[in-house]
């Protein structure tokens, strides 16, 4: 019998100890937004399309863009629980001092359109069918920049693959940057590729934010720290 062995997750899996309003969310209100890895697709609606978002971190981007396409389903994949829990706050409206129920709800204003994998997103990789997915987010993800914890970097042969399989013709990835090794790495690894175009056809197609753009907390602390991100569009042959 082949077992197929768990892929190492080098990153943190929890910071510091949450409080009692987001171990709340966590503990009542995650099963309700979490993906069903039987119907890894199902949504209370019919989507027009589905957004995968890959280390969301804190959420912002998730969250923000989730709010402004409501037509639109979203997976959210991270395996930080901090990072989780501050997604689940920005979709209920629950702060961390809240005195919370049980009965915790989206916020009024939102559509029921993330659902959450709160793991290693290559476990779920084997569960979503072929050409499923619209467009994939990869925002400012850990660059490993020391030479010898290359293979550790999300863009990579392998999961470009399968990105490409999930992904449907015409879908798009985007990555975010604001490392340099990691922009000439993706750079690199996407020209390599036999199944995606980058889109950018100027400086300005790259170095400025995409019109719907969501900020995210390492873009803000990167830019803070004197450093440019860069956004790369990569469209699905
Ligand atoms: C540098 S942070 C960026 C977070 C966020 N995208 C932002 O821009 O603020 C990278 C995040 O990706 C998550 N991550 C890395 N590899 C992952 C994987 N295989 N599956 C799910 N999440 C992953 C990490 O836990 C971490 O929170």
């Amino acid at each position: 019998m082949c077992i197929e062995e768990k892929p190492h997750f080098y990153g943190r899996r929890q910071g510091r100890r949450l409080r009692k309003a987001k171990s709340v969310l966590m503990e009542k209100f995650l099963p309700k937004v979490k993906v069903d890895a039987e119907h890894p697709l199902a949504f209370p609606f019919k989507p027009q399309k589905i957004y995968l978002e890959i280390g969301f971190g804190d959420g912002d981007h998730l969250a923000g863009h989730s709010a402004k396409h409501t037509d639109i389903a979203y997976i959210g994949a991270e395996v930080f629980k901090n990072g989780i829990a501050n997604l689940l706050s920005l979709i209920t409206g629950v702060k961390q001092n809240d005195e919370i129920s049980e009965d915790i709800k989206l916020l009024p204003s939102r559509n029921d359109n993330i659902r959450i994998w709160d793991d290693d997103i290559r476990l779920l990789f084997p569960l979503l069918p072929d050409a499923c997915i619209d467009r994939v987010f990869l925002l400012f993800p850990d660059p490993w920049p020391k030479n010898r914890h290359a293979s550790r970097r999300f863009i990579n042969p392998q999961n470009l693959k399968i990105l490409a399989r999930i992904l449907k013709p015409g879908g798009v990835l985007r990555v975010a940057t604001d490392h340099v090794i990691y922009k000439t790495w993706t750079l690199r690894q996407l020209h390599e590729s036999p199944d995606f175009r980058w889109t950018a056809s100027c400086g300005k197609d790259w170095k400025y934010a995409p019109s719907d753009w969501e900020p995210t907390k390492y873009q803000n602390k990167a830019i803070r720290e004197g450093r440019r991100p860069v956004f790369l569009d990569f469209e699905r042959k």
